[in-house]
């Protein structure tokens, strides 16, 4: 298989650029179990010190398997979370009771551990038994994310998937776990949350974040990125001295209030009267179709954005029967523009009509 171009940089990172850390120059699953187990909790320079008194207390996971469930605890305290070393014991006693000691070496069956999830499965199976399977924490997240330009959000089940199966395709066949070592350490020292450095970034050439000046916005939360964006493309459609107009209903913004006909798009404006199926329908009215200006009319609300463009469509007054027929058939109405003055207007399109005037 090809090694992607993103795969390769990292490969080349790493080994300049790593911590040198205890549990990295080992490929005994119970040290590397344990290591996974205490950096869940904390971060790598509190949690050295556990790692050590834990290691030293008890050197095999047959010594933490038979040791008082008191004084794992004991070991543990400072760590918070306490279910966390109940099940570190409970997984040692798992080990030697019905695994003769050995750690399992496939995913699926170190997923069945207690206390250990896709994570520290992942991390397991490619850290000591070099199984090409992608670990997927908080850094993978943000790497993958800003580097690929991943809108799913990361506290979506779905949005975990598009992330995990990414994360698979990109792990080589040969030294899957130096990769994992390595993404993970490119999240912790150059691709970090708040303000990466991306002049001295080995993958900035290509980065879809750092391209589009998007770094912030990556990995995308839900619940963080509260702001719908919402694209209205109007139609102000004329046909002599009158207009046609749309009553907003519906339990939407602006219900009572008066505009135009409109295309709601999720993505960007799009100006190709060809694409629009509301210029398809009046094809046969001969429009003249023209974007009076570019400019976008932007209206902020607290939970969305609305970015309205304007297509103006002029229909000659022969053919005004058969444009009152497709008014009515949408729910339109076809009103005389001193009327239309008298309607409350959202004030994107106030600001419209003055700036044609
Ligand atoms: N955080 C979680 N696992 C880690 C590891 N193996 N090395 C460094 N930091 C980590
Ligand atoms: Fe991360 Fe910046 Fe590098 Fe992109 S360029 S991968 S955002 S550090």
């Amino acid at each position: 298989m090809n090694i992607s171009y993103f795969t390769n940089q990292l490969l080349h990172w790493y080994p300049d650029n790593c911590r040198e850390l205890p549990w990295r120059n080992t490929k005994d699953p119970y040290i590397i179990w344990l290591s996974e187990i205490i950096l869940q909790q904390t971060r790598v320079a509190q949690g050295l010190p556990y790692f050590s008194l834990f290691l030293e207390r008890f050197p095999s996971v047959q010594d933490l398997a038979s040791a008082p469930e008191e004084e794992i605890l004991r070991c543990w305290q400072g760590l918070g979370y306490y279910s966390r070393a109940r099940n570190l014991h409970a997984c040692a006693k798992s080990i030697v009771q019905e695994h003769g000691g050995d750690f399992p070496q496939s995913y699926r069956e170190l997923l069945s551990l207690k206390g250990v999830g896709p994570y520290t499965a992942a991390a397991i199976a490619s850290f000591a038994f070099g199984q090409q399977v992608a670990v997927v924490d908080g850094n993978v997240f943000r790497v993958l994310g800003r580097y690929f330009g991943i809108e799913d959000d990361i506290g979506s089940s779905g949005g975990k998937k598009v992330f995990e199966k990414l994360a698979n395709q990109l792990i080589p066949e040969d030294n899957p776990d130096i990769y994992n070592q390595a993404i993970m350490e490119f999240g912790a020292l150059q691709c970090v949350p708040k303000n990466p450095d991306c002049n001295s970034c080995p993958l900035q050439p290509t980065c879809f974040a750092f391209s589009n000046r998007a770094v912030e916005k990556f990995p995308v939360k839900a619940g963080k990125t509260k702001t719908r964006k919402r694209f209205f493309q109007y139609f102000h459609i004329q046909c002599g001295k009158e207009v046609v107009i749309n009553k907003r209903t519906g339990n939407d913004i602006w219900m009572g209030l008066v505009d135009f006909p409109l295309e709601e798009h999720t993505e960007g404006m799009g100006q190709d009267p060809d694409s629009s199926s509301l210029i398809e329908e009046l094809k046969t009215l001969n429009p003249k179709v023209n974007f009076p200006n570019q400019k976008p009319y932007k209206h902020i609300l607290s939970h969305q954005v609305l970015i309205a463009g304007f297509v103006n469509v002029g229909v000659d007054p022969i053919y005004r029967n058969e444009l009152t027929y497709w008014v009515e058939k949408n729910g339109y109405s076809l009103v005389g523009e001193d009327q239309l003055e008298t309607y409350g207007k959202p004030k994107l399109i106030v600001n419209y009509l003055n700036d044609q005037k």
